[in-house]
């Protein structure tokens, strides 16, 4: 588990360790990838690039270990699909037919994409025609579809893995230990990239406190936390609403609530005491 969320978020940690497992912070002193790391920084709070390292490390020394990626690889965003199949579904049975604008937050890609891949054969994109925009939302401090180099790299820190064609920051990017620990890596899926490069997808940076105003908002108004993750889709949602008012147009928005957050309250009470910085 990448260091910053292993300290940020114990209750996922006692989780896994409740169902059996052995949780250890990352970069950790189990691996040479970890090493080297500690090495340079005993104090870092890891990146998900490293802990990707330290990972396929572990499952290249142990023959009875697999590694399994959650995101960034094109095949894994395929599988999400399903969630915007159904959601074409639910906006049909809805009465509302397609939505102007579909909005995921992004860290790897999968739940964007997962949300969004089925609208892109209905959406206008590059051709300027006037089907729904695509969004993606990513943190400021972590800007790989905004400011990121659209270049081949390496998907993990120590340089393991194949190199992917996409927008990166460079594989050895450590970003500051925000709360959206999901959202802390330094390049995304090559379809996101593609279709954020060809203009068929739109990108969005926003810093942690902004996000956690429109994370209390939705809770206040909708009843359920959710993590800061999908928080930053949720603020995506809300500056798209409020640009539509202000435009005077009737905007159908259609978000990923990709997970709550009742695993995160102490980024919560960061926020609500005045505690938690943008960096
Ligand atoms: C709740 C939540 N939403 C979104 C993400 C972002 O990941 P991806 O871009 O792969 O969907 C994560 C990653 O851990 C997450 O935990």
């Amino acid at each position: 588990m990448v260091a910053a969320s292993y300290h940020q978020k114990p209750y996922r940690r006692v989780m896994m360790e409740t169902w059996g497992g052995q949780v250890v912070a990352s970069p950790s002193d189990l691996t040479q990838a970890g090493k080297a790391v500690l090495a340079r920084d005993p104090d870092t709070g890891g990146s998900l690039g490293i802990a990707i390292s330290e990972a396929v490390e572990d499952a290249a020394t142990h023959p009875d270990t697999h590694y399994s990626l959650g995101s960034v690889l094109n095949h894994v965003l395929l599988h999400q699909t399903v969630i915007g199949l159904e959601a074409k579904q639910q906006m049909e049975q809805a009465g509302e037919g397609l939505p102007d604008v579909v909005i995921g937050s992004c860290g790897g890609g999968s739940n964007l994409a997962g949300l969004a891949l089925p609208f892109v054969p209905d959406c206008g994109g590059a051709n300027g025609g006037s089907g729904p925009r695509l969004v993606a939302v990513e943190p400021s401090s972590c800007p790989t579809l905004t400011e990121g180099r659209f270049e081949y790299d390496f998907g993990d820190e120590a340089g393991m893995t194949p190199k992917i064609l996409m927008y990166t920051l460079g594989h050895e990017f450590i970003p500051p230990p925000i709360h959206a620990g999901g959202l802390r890596y330094h390049g995304d899926a090559p379809i996101i990239c593609n279709l954020v490069k060809n203009g068929w997808m739109e990108a969005v940076a926003y810093p942690q406190g902004k996000v956690f105003e429109a994370a209390l908002q939705f809770a206040r108004t909708q009843g359920t936390i959710p993590a800061p993750e999908t928080a930053h889709a949720i603020r995506g949602a809300i500056d798209e609403a409020l640009a539509a008012k202000e435009a005077g147009e009737e905007r159908v928005i259609l978000f990923n609530y990709s997970g709550h957050g009742l695993l995160d309250l102490s980024a919560y009470d960061a926020f609500l005491h005045g505690q938690l910085v943008d960096v």
